[in-house]
């Protein structure tokens, strides 16, 4: 159990923007921020960040809530997990009992192979610098490849010592679980036996985006062709090749900076080029790109650089790949090393600032680039021709903007020496036949020719759907005005009446009952705090226990509702401030009024399906009388309350 000092200390420290900030990029829109929502696909920003209430929010698929419940979404954390999470990323300290052997058996299994990640990361370290051993074959490899003692300790380099178990039996004298060293791939298990999986190899760990170990590369020191070169964690609860990208963790404060980042083929590649100075850059680690890391990217840029050292064989493999990265929407641009050099031996081979300069100076366009390149093989042959002017439309017609589609079309007429207009006719083929296999099966069609949009049946909202508008905008007003008061003529004098006591003994008085669950929750709370003579703020309810709560206020008082729907709906925001009053009365009586008269409808109904001696008659009838009269005395105050 974390103390509850404690939690309140980390929930004060915690800034939504910094907590955020960490997994998207954001940019300031007024006094909020805004980024791409990393909770769902999308290509324009609707993931609103607000650092005076402490909230997130995405207008696109829903999620919102504070710091703590950004962590737990995001990294699938529990709520103890994220809030340790927070306190280490503030320095607060939490009282934490020592990691038992006893206590790690009963953590899950997740827990538990981030434990032994770490132990692992941590075993493989000291071996590196502090066994003969290491330092005589590891240390020394690292260095003779000249990585600096500060990358080896920035990339947590390590060693594994060349014994079958060196690394099991100190793990499991630690008192880790024999089958989680299994799962991940650290110990193997042959004929009931048990070895080191990574022995005499030197150690890459692989870190998830907040730097926490999921995964190891282990790379042979041996030349003989039958070690295979790198053994790799398999495949485990913590640990998905697809959804990892080596040096993420490190790379991605540079890659928001430089609204950029380079793609490399292995791990020495995106240690070398960190260490020359460009450090915007991550590895697939020797697969293509999957769809997943595609869209790890995209949380931090929309231009990915790719860095080449094949052979054109080897290039041309990977165009299947970029053409997933257009898919999503980003920009492609790629840089193709000299013959024989990799970003890792140019880098070790430059002056400072020489890498830097040859990829800004050799990055080209991936589109250009590809057309460039299988031009120069078609040498006149006009049915290699033909094929390639498919290939290059194929690639096109993926792009989902409109502008950089036609842009693309124009350079590839000049490219390849082709009208225009042949280019333009190919690429509306290929976007129909896309359309009409998407619509096949059931999907929305990504690239559609822009045509008349058709009018939009405007539909007549229900009673119901307006009534749940209604109450949601009296929960409103009580969440944003909660600390304001409106003035009332008592006789000759003035007298000051809080917002929330007006709104909430109003309802009372004509013992009304909201329809929406979580609406009623929230009027219950304030009525219970207005009879326990205490306050409740607005961050109460937007740091709600009830997720379905927390989630109404937060969507109560993010701008989006505060500038459109509730100006066409109900009230004019603009004046809403000056003119507080009457928007809490107008706010209130037109909700009484249609909510009554439900009441009212509900009531007859149940009269006419009792029986005329039944004892529930009596009640029903002085309930239809009460309601008929309540409608009867708010319809008389209608005159006095003007609706903005
Ligand atoms: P490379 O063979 O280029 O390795 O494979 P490297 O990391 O650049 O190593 P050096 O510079 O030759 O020492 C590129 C990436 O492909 C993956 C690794 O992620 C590697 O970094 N790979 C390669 C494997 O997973 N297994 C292998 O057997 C080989
Ligand atoms: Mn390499």
């Amino acid at each position: 159990m974390i103390p509850k000092d404690t939690i309140d200390d980390i929930f004060e420290s915690a800034r939504i923007e910094e907590v955020v900030g960490d997994f998207v990029s954001l940019k300031k829109r007024g006094v909020n921020l805004l980024g791409n929502c990393p909770f769902h696909d999308e290509k324009t920003p609707s993931f609103t960040v607000s650092p005076a209430k402490g909230i997130y929010k995405c207008f696109g698929c829903g999620e919102g809530g504070n710091s703590v419940n950004f962590i737990m979404a995001h990294e699938h954390y529990t709520y103890p997990e994220a809030l340790r999470y927070l306190a280490n990323k503030y320095g607060i300290e939490v009282e934490e009992e020592e990691v038992t052997p006893e206590m790690v058996k009963e953590q899950s299994e997740k827990e538990s192979l981030y434990v032994v990640a770490n132990y692992a990361e941590k075993h493989f370290v000291d071996n590196l610098l502090d066994s003969n051993e290491g330092k005589a074959i590891g240390l020394s490899y690292f260095k003779e490849r000249g990585f600096s003692d500060e990358t080896i300790g920035k990339f947590k380099l390590g060693y594994a010592i060349d014994s079958f178990e060196a690394f099991t039996s100190a793990a499991t004298t630690n008192g880790y679980k024999q089958s989680f060293l299994v799962d991940s791939g650290l110990t193997k298990e042959k004929n009931g036996k048990q070895y080191d999986g990574y022995r005499g190899r030197v150690i890459f760990p692989i870190h998830n985006l907040s730097g926490r170990p999921i995964g190891f590369g282990g790379r042979t020191l041996r030349t003989d062709k039958k070690t295979p070169k790198y053994v790799n964690s398999p495949q485990n609860a913590i640990y998905d090749k697809s959804r990892v990208l080596y040096g993420l963790y490190t790379a991605k404060k540079s890659i928001i900076q430089n609204d950029n980042c380079f793609l490399v083929e292995g791990y020495t590649d995106v240690i070398s080029m960190f260490q020359a100075g460009v450090q915007n850059v991550v590895s697939s680690s020797g697969t293509s790109l999957t769809v997943q890391q595609i869209a790890l990217i995209s949380r931090f840029t929309k231009n990915i650089t790719i860095l080449y050292d094949g052979d054109a064989a080897g290039i041309k493999a990977s165009f299947r790949g970029i053409d997933l990265i257009l898919e999503q929407g980003m920009n492609v641009k790629v840089v193709l090393f000299p013959d024989g050099e990799d970003p890792d031996s140019f880098a070790k081979n430059s002056v400072p600032g020489e890498l830097e300069d040859f990829v800004k100076d050799k990055a080209k366009d991936f589109i250009v680039f590809k057309t460039d390149l299988l031009y120069a093989e078609t040498e006149g042959d006009p049915i290699k021709k033909a094929k390639l002017i498919h290939d290059i439309v194929d690639s096109i017609a993926l792009i989902p903007d409109d502008i950089s589609r036609s842009v693309y079309i124009k350079e590839c007429s000049r490219l390849l020496d082709i009208e225009e207009s042949l280019l333009i006719i190919e690429l509306n083929k290929v976007i129909r036949k896309k359309q009409y296999n998407s619509k096949k099966q059931g999907a929305v069609p990504q690239n559609q020719i822009p045509v008349v949009p058709f009018q939009q049946e405007k539909s007549i909202p229900k009673l119901t759907d307006t009534l749940d508008i209604q109450e949601r905008n009296i929960i409103r007003l009580l969440l944003i005005y909660s600390d304001k008061t409106i003035t009332f003529k008592v006789g000759e004098e003035d007298q000051n009446v809080a917002i929330v006591a007006f709104l909430v003994y109003k309802l009372q008085q004509d013992d009304i009952e909201m329809t929406n669950e979580w609406c009623r929750i929230i009027i219950q709370e304030y009525n219970q705090a207005l009879e326990d003579e205490t306050i409740l703020s607005q961050q109460h309810f937007l740091n709600h226990h009830t997720p379905e709560v927390r989630a109404l206020a937060i969507d109560l008082v993010t701008s989006k509702y505060e500038l459109h729907d509730w100006k066409s709906k109900l009230i004019d925001v603009e004046t809403e401030e000056h003119k507080l009053k009457r928007a809490v009365e107008g706010a209130l009586h037109s909700y009484l009024e249609k909510r009554v008269r439900m009441m009212w409808h509900e009531n007859q109904e149940k009269l006419k399906s009792v029986s005329s001696n039944s004892a529930a008659i009596i009640d029903l009838l002085k309930e239809q009388k009460r309601l008929t009269d309540l409608k009867k005395k708010l319809s008389a105050s209608m005159g006095r309350i003007v609706v903005n």
